[in-house]
């Protein structure tokens, strides 16, 4: 992976309710992005494709309305752990990719894209992005972590895409 660390910022960060996932939430006029920092794995797309939207040397990082909101959205889709998503304006949701795919990293990752179902412990959650634990090191199962073989440098999940 390569070295960017997604993460900073003081959007607007809903209070974790008990065994939920902390998620931080930038709302814009055309639409709202929201990060989840346990899920991401510093693949780098998001400050790579839309430097004027994710800059991690500003407060907070993500500017949702400083692109297009469709360019926001587009941007994010590359996101491949899922750590960011988006609620645009007009209430439609993510399209989910079809077929559903899944392929594992020549680390042990099992990177999955598709209209996808995710059991972690406290129910379900919709999703359309993962990267799950193929090592079983992560601390944030069923999602990868970096803790295992996975944080080797010359793993870039990105790169695969
Ligand atoms: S694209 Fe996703 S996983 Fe990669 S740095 Fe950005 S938020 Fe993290
Ligand atoms: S595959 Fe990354 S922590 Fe297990």
């Amino acid at each position: 992976m390569s070295e960017a660390t997604a993460g900073g910022g003081s959007g607007t960060e809903r209070p974790p309710e008990a065994g939920k996932p902390r998620i931080k939430e930038y709302e814009g006029e055309g639409v709202t992005v929201t990060f989840e920092p346990r899920r991401c794995l510093h693949a780098a797309e998001c400050v790579r494709g839309l430097p004027e939207v994710f800059d991690l040397s500003r407060r907070p990082w993500v500017l949702p309305d400083a692109a297009a909101p469709e360019r926001v959205a587009e941007v994010i889709r590359r996101c491949p752990s899922g750590a960011l998503r988006y609620r645009p304006a007009d209430g439609t949701a993510e399209p989910p990719d079809a077929p559903t795919t899944v392929r594992r990293s020549a680390s042990g990752q099992l990177v999955v894209r598709g209209d996808l179902r995710v059991a972690d412990g406290d129910g379900e959650r919709r999703e359309t992005r993962v990267v799950l634990c193929g090592c079983g090191a992560s601390g944030n199962q069923p999602y990868c972590d970096h803790s295992g073989p996975c944080a080797e440098p010359d793993d870039d999940v990105a790169e695969e895409r």
